[in-house]
């Protein structure tokens, strides 16, 4: 057996803490058949750490990252209209993971009204009106600073494009509100055309984001690689979870240069929390996504063979998805169906 991958686990709250430790327990025993072994360094961030440390997000945890360069997240919950600022945002600023890549597939057997859903979302991650510059210029009027650069833009615009030469994805949207906002969006669209521009086989193409939230609803399969700004990634991200059966299924990846870090797209659902209706499916395919990035693909691939067979036979699957089975039993089921 080679040596273990160390991971820095963040387990989150609300349901974090029950779907990370069903993610876990499958990769684990996904592992036990590959030979590959996981070393977890757990930290707490948010509220509870705040109760156990004193720290939103403790020292040790940003030196774990540091350290192990891969990090799986559970959900945070951030308060809203005051409090922390989000950790999320914050991890991501901190280890400058500009890159959201959020893949919209479809599982087998789950029933939609939109089949065979298989598109991209490359989300900018670390600017846009995320950068938390927001001020009260006067009692009653509040300003909040939208941040575009040619820097965060490029970045992105050539992740979602090399990404599409090397994977054969033939068609990218650049989504926008540049008829509005000229200087900032504008900005950002002069940035993946020149991007484009260098290219030639991948299709470039523009849309306004209003008008895309209506394109999508009525036909999704117009779009391969949508590729936006922080606000109308997180936003369209959500819209899309819906095509292929909600929150509980879509992963993410917020990737940097020096680190990772995988997390589902949902949050922490507070109402579902404790009580083993969460559905683990969408961390644990943010877990695919880094057994790939740590070069597990064996390992990767049994875990997404059983999954793909849990949800073909239809017998063990969570609510939200039209089943009847908790948390944990999902979990074991595809701890079963393991090859
Ligand atoms: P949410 O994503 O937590 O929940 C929205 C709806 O989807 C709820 O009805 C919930 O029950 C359902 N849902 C979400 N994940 C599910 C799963 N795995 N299985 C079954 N159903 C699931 O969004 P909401 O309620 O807007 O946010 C709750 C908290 O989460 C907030 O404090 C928010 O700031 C935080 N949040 C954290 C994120 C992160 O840590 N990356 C991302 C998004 C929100």
């Amino acid at each position: 057996m080679s040596e273990a991958h160390k991971i820095t686990l963040i387990p989150g709250d609300g349901i974090g803490p029950e779907v990370s430790s069903a993610v876990v327990s499958i990769l684990e025993a996904a592992g036990k058949k590959t030979g590959c072994s996981f070393d977890w360094h757990r930290y707490d961030a948010g509220a509870d750490a705040f109760a156990k440390t004193g720290e939103y997000i403790p020292k040790a945890l940003y030196e774990s990252i540091e350290q192990n360069r891969v990090a799986l997240k559970g959900p945070v919950t951030t308060p809203i209209g005051g409090g922390f600022s989000s950790i999320n945002v914050t991890l991501r600023k901190k280890f400058d993971l500009f890159s959201n890549f959020r893949p919209v597939k479809s599982l087998p057997g789950l029933k939609t009204n939109y089949p065979n859903i298989d598109l991209i979302i490359f989300r900018e991650n670390t600017e846009d009106l995320y950068a938390g510059l927001e001020v009260m210029v006067q009692p009653d009027v509040a300003q909040s600073l939208k941040i575009i650069t040619r820097k965060g833009s490029t970045r992105i615009a050539k992740a979602a494009f090399d990404y599409a030469k090397k994977h054969g994805r033939k068609k990218i949207h650049a989504i926008h509100k540049a008829n509005i906002m000229k200087l900032s969006d504008g900005l950002f669209l002069k940035c993946c055309q020149e991007v484009a521009a260098g290219f030639p086989e991948v299709t470039y193409a523009e849309h306004i984001v209003d008008n895309t939230c209506m394109q999508l609803v009525l036909n999704p399969y117009q779009y391969d690689i949508i590729l936006t700004e922080n606000l109308y990634g997180d936003i369209l991200s959500d819209l899309c979870s819906a095509f292929v059966g909600g929150l509980g299924l879509v992963p993410g990846a917020n990737i940097g240069l020096e680190c990772a870090i995988f997390e589902a797209v949902h949050g922490s659902a507070p109402d579902i929390a404790g009580q083993d209706k969460a559905n683990p499916t969408a961390l644990l395919q943010s877990a695919v996504l880094m057994l790939h990035h740590i070069d597990e693909p064996a390992t990767a691939e049994k875990v997404q063979t059983a999954l793909e067979t849990v949800y073909a036979e239809g017998k063990t699957l969570t609510k939200d998805v039209g089943g009847n089975s908790g948390t944990k039993a999902f979990a074991d089921a595809v701890i079963a169906a393991i090859g």
